[in-house]
This record gives structure tokens, sequence and C-alpha cells, in this order.
């Protein structure tokens, strides 16, 4: 994707789970692009060195870039980070609730609590993220939520996981026809298989080639692929574009690759 090297210039956007993988890169690319980013995460020492990489020690992204450590399932944190937004900037343009976690086994062996843990960051996270943001959030700005290709198709061991996601694509939705008359538009995203900390937590090296095989463009996603995607929704390049999910992982939810008929 062609960069525009203005598209978020005096704009703010504030990204949870910041410190690694898609909200990093998101990150990186909206700073690129002109904006000033927020970045969460639960670590301070892990924010800390997300912010010397994102930055890559350059002063004048160091000034664009703040860090601020916040549980998106404490809703104490979240509202602390939302004073904190308003001290600092005033205002946010972009919202890309992007913190998740993936844990996935058979539903036999789901636990009440690991629910609750898988719940409370990938829904409620992502609710409340949301409803704390919106008296900051601009007339006009956009909402990006990071679900899941997992919401399209079912993928064993996935059931609270993908059930999340559906959620999170399904306020998307309602969010766009609640928040219409402010203009603000919100979209979800699905990424497929994207070679990130959570991917590699969750996938053995010697799986990676059935899932290859299975993908018809042939080869895992980037984070890159990722930003690119979410710094064009929350651009007015998608100015009409409300209420949807996109998928970018390949084709695994939707095509069968030549090679495995
Ligand atoms: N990788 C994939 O293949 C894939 C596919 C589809 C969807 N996704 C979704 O993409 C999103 C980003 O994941 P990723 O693959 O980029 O993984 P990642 O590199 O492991 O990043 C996850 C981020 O979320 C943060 N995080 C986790 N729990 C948090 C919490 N309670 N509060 C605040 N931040 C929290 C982590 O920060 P700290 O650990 O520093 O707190 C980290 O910055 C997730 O929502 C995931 O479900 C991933």
């Amino acid at each position: 994707m062609t960069q525009n090297n203005s598209r978020f210039t005096g704009k703010t956007a504030l990204i949870t789970g910041g410190t690694s993988g898609m909200g990093a890169a998101t990150a990186r690319r909206l700073i690129a692009e002109g904006g000033q980013v927020i970045i969460t995460g639960r670590d301070k020492a892990r924010l800390d060195t997300a912010v010397a990489e994102i930055t890559g020690g350059t002063a004048e992204f160091a000034d664009r870039l703040l860090a601020v450590r916040a549980d998106a399932a404490d809703l104490t944190d979240l509202e602390a980070l939302a004073d904190t937004i308003r001290e600092r900037f005033g205002r946010l343009d972009v919202v890309f609730a992007n913190a998740g976690v993936g844990a996935f086994a058979p539903i036999g062996e789901v636990t009440a609590a690991e629910f609750d843990r898988i719940v409370g960051v990938n829904f409620r996270g992502v609710y409340f993220t949301i409803q704390q943001s919106l008296p900051l959030l601009a007339d006009g700005g956009a909402i990006v939520i990071n679900a899941s290709w997992t919401l399209h198709r079912g993928l064993p061991g996935a059931s609270v996981y993908a059930a999340t996601k559906a959620a999170v694509h399904n306020l998307s939705r309602t969010l766009a026809a609640d928040l219409s008359a402010r203009r603000i538009r919100v979209n979800s995203i699905s990424p497929g298989y994207i070679t990130t900390p959570m991917f590699h937590e969750n996938v053995a090296p010697e799986a990676h080639s059935d899932i290859i095989g299975a993908i018809a463009a042939g080869r895992l996603g980037t984070v890159e692929d990722i930003a690119g995607a979410v710094a064009f929704l929350a651009s007015e390049e998608a100015s009409y574009i409300n209420g949807q999910d996109l998928v970018i992982d390949g084709g695994i939810a939707t095509s069968t690759p030549a090679a495995m008929l």
C-alpha cells in the first residue's frame, strides 16, 4: 500500500495493546503519517521498550508518542487513561481497540476463570475502552476494533476467543448506528494468521507449513499488512465505510487454495 505521510497530521490516536504485534506496528505507521499516538499495555518495562522500538530513538517521533500503563480489563485503569489523554492531548480522533488475549482449548477444558479472563479483555475491555474514549473522541472520528477471522469460520479450540471476536464485530455495527449523529465511524478488522508474539505462543513451528498450505495467498500475514489496513479504515479515505468488518487473512476464511483440492 502506498504511504501518504500526512493523513494523520494533527490527529491523535489511542491504540490499546501497543507494546508488540499489530498495535506497535500500527503506532509506527500512524506516527510515520504525522499522527500523535497513545499506546497502552499492562507492564511499564514493556511499554518503555516499545517506545524505544517504535520511535527508533528519533526525538521528533518521541514527542508524538505517549505510553500509558493501563490494563484493558480494569475499568479504573481505563478511566485514568482517559484522564491522562484529556490532560496531555485534550481529544482523540482515532481509537484502535486492539488489546486482546489468545487462548485456545476444547470446551470441556475451559474453566469459568479462563472464560472470564478472555471475555474480560477481548469483549468487556474493548467495550469499556470505547465507552471511556467517547467523551474525548472528536465528531467525525473513527473507531477500529481488532476482531479475528475466527468470527467467520470455526476453528477448533476457539469457542470463547471466537465468540468474543464475533461480539466486538457486532458492537461495531451497533455503535456505528448509535454514534451516527456524531459521524463517528466504527469498523472492525479480522486478521488471519499474523506473525506476532501471540501467534508464536499459540502455534508450534511444525504447524506453520500446514497453515500456510491452507492460505490462498500462500504466506502468513505480517503486522505491516494489518497496520496499513487500520490506517486506511481510520483515515478519510474510508469515510463511507461504516459498521463493516474488513477481513485481512490471505483468504483463509473464504478460499480453498488450489493445491488443497
Ligand atoms: N496474531 C494473530 O494471528 C491474530 C489473528 C487475529 C486477531 N488477532 C488479534 O489481534 C490483537 C493483537 O494481537 P497480536 O497478535 O498483535 O498480539 P501481541 O503481539 O501478543 O500483542 C497483544 C497486545 O495486547 C496487549 N494486551 C494484552 N492484554 C492486555 C490487557 N489486559 N490490557 C492491555 N493490553 C493488553 C499486550 O500488551 P502487554 O502484554 O504488554 O500488556 C500487547 O501489546 C488481539 O486482539 C488478537 O486477538 C491476532
